[in-house]
């Protein structure tokens, strides 16, 4: 059994915070454990948590239109949740599910060493760029040590609020030009041992 799928097996018997009680199912997240790419959602909505996978409601939809928009399918591409499993009513996740949730994707991250994380939604993005707004920084990629970090707003925001329809589009349009950057990089560093350089 590979690493991961030993991992989505601790996540699926996790009681490490009060939403184990309410769930269906865990949601660890999928796609090809050497994926280049790795979005990172914010948790599992009433859908994920039916089917136990990730970005299948409607939110899900438009991600999979964005990705065909610069050639690639989800099978191309490793998704992920900040949390794994779904808070109820789909409220906003609350820090201590983070905080109990975090080892889960830092391994993930760690298994699969993507050259690009693309974080989509102000929890994901709190990881890698905390004390900001999404609207100033979203469509700026930073490199950290050999990986680039990529913000971007949640899909839902744009089906939310048509005008963030176009932002999201023409942000996913970069990502392309933004990987090949990537892979031109060495070796992803920890993030604590890495120099927080801009590069664009
Ligand atoms: N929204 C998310 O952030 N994640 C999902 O998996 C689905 C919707």
């Amino acid at each position: 059994m590979s690493e991961l799928t030993e991992l989505y097996k601790e996540i699926a018997a996790c009681q490490r915070c009060e939403l184990a009680k309410g769930r269906t199912h865990t949601v660890p997240g999928e796609g090809p454990e050497n994926a280049e790419i790795m979005f990172i959602g914010e948790a599992p909505g009433f859908h994920e948590d039916r089917q136990g996978r990730p970005f299948v409601g409607a939110a899900g939809k438009f991600l999979d239109e964005l990705l065909a928009s610069i050639g690639l399918t989800r099978e191309d591409v490793y998704i992920g949740n900040v949390i794994k499993c779904r808070p109820p009513g789909n409220r906003d996740p609350l820090a201590d599910e983070m905080a109990a949730c975090k080892p889960f994707l830092d391994k993930q991250i760690e298994l699969i060493q993507p050259k690009l994380i693309v974080t989509l939604g102000r929890f994901s993005m709190a990881r890698y760029f905390p004390n900001t707004k999404i609207t100033r920084i979203h469509g700026q990629p930073k490199r950290i040590g050999g990986r680039i970090y990529y913000p971007m707003f949640h899909p839902a925001a744009a089906l939310h609020q048509p005008k963030w329809r176009s932002v999201v589009q023409e942000d996913m349009l970069k990502i392309p030009q933004i990987l090949k950057e990537a892979e031109g990089l060495g070796e992803a560093e920890p993030l604590e041992q890495a120099a927080q350089l801009s590069l664009f």
